[in-house]
């Protein structure tokens, strides 16, 4: 049987000498062509585990293979021609447009030195014309929206064409119409090219509408994995995010759908005019 595309193998994640692991034992994997959803309270461990998968903070223990290869092995150039990721840093200052911030995507390939090439710049309209960002390739950075800076970080990880894309809460400051086209797009990466993608998200249905698994960090560690309806359960829910939920299904699709219960109900009292 051929290796997965990604491959985290008894993981552990962490910063710094003598601060403890923020996640431990973590095992999974994604295919070629899945959407896998990183679902967890603050402070879970998400944004950590997709900058050790990304090989941008070395693991504490185990291994990140992609292909079957061990990425550290394989160097970080190796890694990056292969696995992009997409954070939320913002633009301090960046006196680059939006054009010069997408085309640093291509080095990945190209490396810093060289020119772009023709394929390099297609590369790059193809890339903004489907974030929808081509009308705006001219602006600087620092001058744009929070949601428009968001397209762009996804734009850049795009341009560089990865077999790996990792993107951490892409509609965070999203409105509800870009949230539904971002991970529209995720999907269409993932189903045309053959992508494997992992999402950080906050929006538990967001996850049920748009992943074909979900993994569940809480307590250090991978607290569930499966496909949603195994993991957005009142329980497993109701443990990882320490608050009562209800689950329901969608009635169109049939997913899960988790409505928020009030911890304390006001009383029903009538409505009275002065
Ligand atoms: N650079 C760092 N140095 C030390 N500890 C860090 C660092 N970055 C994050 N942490 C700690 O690691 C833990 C996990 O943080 P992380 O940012 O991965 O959580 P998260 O699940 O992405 O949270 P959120 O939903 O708020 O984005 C937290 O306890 C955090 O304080
Ligand atoms: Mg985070």
């Amino acid at each position: 049987m051929s290796e997965p595309r990604l491959r985290a193998e008894g993981l552990a994640c962490g910063y710094g000498r003598g601060l403890p692991d923020v996640l431990t034992d973590v095992d999974l994997t994604v295919e070629s062509g899945e959407v896998l959803a990183l679902l967890g309270p603050n402070g879970s461990g998400k944004t950590t585990l997709l900058r050790t998968l990304a090989r941008l903070l070395p693991p504490r223990a185990g291994s990140v293979r992609v292909d079957g290869e061990d990425a550290w092995r394989r160097g970080r150039a190796w890694t990056h021609r292969r696995v992009a990721i997409a954070l939320q840093d913002d633009p301090q200052g960046s006196r680059l447009t939006v054009d010069e911030v997408v085309r640093l995507g291509r080095a990945a390939h190209r490396g810093w030195w060289l020119p772009m090439t023709h394929d390099d710049g297609a590369v790059v309209d193809r890339v903004l014309e489907r974030t929808r960002l081509a009308a705006m390739r001219d602006r600087p950075v620092d001058r744009l929206s929070a949601g428009e800076w968001q397209r762009v970080v996804l734009a850049q990880a795009l341009a560089q064409e990865p077999r790996v894309l990792l993107l951490d809460e892409p509609t965070a400051h999203l409105d509800w119409n870009f949230q539904s086209e971002i991970l529209e797009l995720v999907d269409h990466l993932a189903r045309d090219q053959g992508l494997a993608v992992v999402v950080s998200l906050h929006d538990l249905n967001q996850a049920s509408t748009w992943a074909d698994r979900i993994a569940l960090l809480a307590e250090g560690r991978l607290l569930a994995i499966g496909e949603p309806d195994a993991v957005l359960t009142a329980d497993i829910l109701g443990r990882a995010y320490r608050c009562p939920v209800l689950v329901d299904r969608h009635p169109l699709t049939g997913t899960p759908m988790v409505l928020p219960t009030p911890r304390t109900r006001r009383p029903n009292e009538p409505v009275r005019m002065p």
